[in-house]
């Protein structure tokens, strides 16, 4: 058993034990080694400007594969075997490399504050694009980042003094032939192979009282679980960083999934005709997102404003599902489709329908000891019309004031199947079996859907909270049914010149 994380910082080794191991990144940089140029705005992952690019070694490739991350709430311990790039190692030959210089050229920082973790989310763009055209990837022959590129690789950073013009100018500004990856700025190779021979060696870390568990295997994991039940999961930590650092949260046995292997692909099957695609617990939700943009565009596009690029590449499926909030995103999509979760524990695994998951506010039909283990989802057949919606006060990086998705299929203009689900409006995640039933067998017109509108208020017991008030949610539940309308049968312009009836 391994009692350090190991990590590389900025091609440099670092064996860190005890309570160095039990801290936010973003502390350990600034406090730890003096490695200042990392910002700690929020602490929370709301503001990038903590950012760094975290390595991985993963099977089959030569180089790492490196991800924008927030340091503030990614712990030390859930880095092992990761080789962190921070802002002060991007320099090429003590040089300012070319995403720097172009912020300087373009006037992109004013107090500086944020200005490191641009630097950074626009860097690990260049990189990526950088990596993906040495495989003859998307990039190959682009020399600039587009707008989208740049704006969808800062959605979660913000500035509170430039004005974004200027940031994002200098985004598009730079050469990505001239930009260097992070592959030749650092020596991979021995970093891999140090990867490699730790890999399969579980991890324990006690200081303090306090004890984190790295496990290699699920079956040490399910060990791990059953000798002590009350441990914390921690998959990308990134609900529970958070709590840990705002709410007074303080996990005294802590049980990381970062190094488990085998619970890292996405597999499809045909089930009954039906294709299935079943999620390991530590596919991270950026996989899924790029997965699913062909396959489900409507789960995408609710994946593409979830949280930030930083918060996709550490949070999972099974994390959003564990930590069971009525307004998670992933939620009403997977009600929608009679998804189910896989649940592991000393006894072996079962399956229990997601239907019947959640018991109450946060409450799970999982037992003491056991943890998600894979997601299984039968995907929407191309007569079943769904549709998901996430409504917020804006579109990136902001928690849902409520969320639905809707499933209808119909038969010569009557609706023979419906699937409503709602969150934002109970304690859980609603599924609205009342006006299901009074969809079926009535005509798929505008009418049918005001009417379902009017009966889904009766059937929710919305709260008032900051995010929306009781009568705002009854509102949206209400409303939600004639977008739907509106939406599958693309009648967009006829609404806005009032010519639908
Ligand atoms: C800035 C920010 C923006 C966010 N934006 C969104 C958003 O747009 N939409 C949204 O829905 N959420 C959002 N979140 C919340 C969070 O990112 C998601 O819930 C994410 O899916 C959690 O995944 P994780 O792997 O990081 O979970 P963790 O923090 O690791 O865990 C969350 C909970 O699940 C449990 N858990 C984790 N893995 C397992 C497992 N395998 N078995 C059993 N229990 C497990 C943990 O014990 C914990 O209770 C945001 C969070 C932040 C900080
Ligand atoms: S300090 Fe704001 S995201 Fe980390
Ligand atoms: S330059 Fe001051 S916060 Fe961005």
């Amino acid at each position: 058993m391994r009692d350090f994380v190991l990590l590389y910082i900025n091609g440099r080794e670092h064996r860190l034990r005890g309570v160095e191991a039990l801290q936010p990144l973003s502390d350990f940089l600034r406090l730890g080694l003096n490695q200042c140029g990392t910002k700690v705005v929020c602490a929370e992952g709301d503001c990038g400007a903590c950012s760094v690019m975290i390595g991985r070694s993963e099977a089959g490739r030569s180089q790492l594969t490196y991800v924008p991350v927030n340091s503030c709430i990614q712990f030390v311990y859930q880095l092992d075997l990761a080789h962190i790039v921070t802002v002060e190692g991007l320099k090429v030959d003590a040089e300012l490399n070319e995403v720097q210089r172009a912020m300087v050229d373009c006037n992109g920082a004013q107090c500086g504050y944020c200005t490191p973790g641009f630097v950074v989310a626009l860097c690990g763009a260049a990189n990526q694009l950088c990596s993906a055209s040495k495989g003859g990837g998307q990039a190959a022959g682009a020399n600039r980042l587009s707008e989208k590129q740049v704006k969808d690789s800062l959605t979660g950073n913000l500035c509170r003094c430039t004005g974004y013009e200027a940031i994002i100018k200098a985004g598009m500004d730079f050469d990505l032939k001239k930009f260097q990856p992070f592959s030749a700025l650092y020596e991979e190779k021995p970093i891999i192979a140090a990867f490699n021979a730790q890999a399969v060696e579980p991890v324990l870390i006690e200081a303090d009282g306090r004890k984190v568990f790295l496990p290699a295997t699920i079956d040490s994991a399910v060990d791990f679980l059953k000798k002590s039940p009350d441990a914390t999961i921690v998959s990308g930590g990134t609900d529970i960083s958070v709590n840990i650092n705002k709410r007074g949260l303080a996990p005294q046995t802590i049980m990381s999934l970062c190094n488990l292997s085998g619970l890292d692909q996405i597999n499809e099957s045909d089930a009954g005709g039906r294709k299935t695609v079943t999620v390991g617990a530590r596919v991270s939700l950026s996989r899924l997102e790029r997965y699913f943009e062909k396959i489900v565009p409507e789960f995408y596009k609710v994946l593409w404003v979830y949280g930030s690029p930083q918060i996709r590449q550490a949070g999972t499926l099974a994390g959003n599902i564990g930590n069971g909030s009525p307004i998670a995103d992933s939620l009403p999509f997977l009600f929608a489709v009679d998804a189910s979760i896989e649940v592991t524990g000393s006894g072996g695994s079962r399956v229990i329908p997601m239907q019947s998951f959640y018991t109450g506010y946060k409450k799970m039909a999982m037992k003491k000891g056991e943890m998600i283990t894979r997601i299984i989802i039968p995907l929407p057949t191309s007569d079943e019309l769904l549709r998901l919606y996430k409504v917020t006060r804006r579109q990136h990086l902001d928690i849902s004031t409520f969320t639905a998705a809707i499933v209808v299929k119909t038969k010569s203009d009557k609706i023979t199947y419906a699937r409503v689900v709602l969150g934002g409006v109970g304690p859980v995640v609603l599924r609205l079996t009342k006006v299901e039933d009074f969809l079926i067998g009535k005509i798929d017109k505008i009418e049918t859907y005001k009417e379902a509108g009017r009966l889904a208020r009766q059937e929710i017991e919305p709260l008032d909270d900051v995010r929306g008030s009781r009568a705002f949610r009854l509102q949206l539940a209400e409303n939600i049914f004639q977008k739907y309308y509106f939406d599958v049968h693309d009648i967009k312009e006829k609404v806005l010149t009032g010519g639908h009836s």
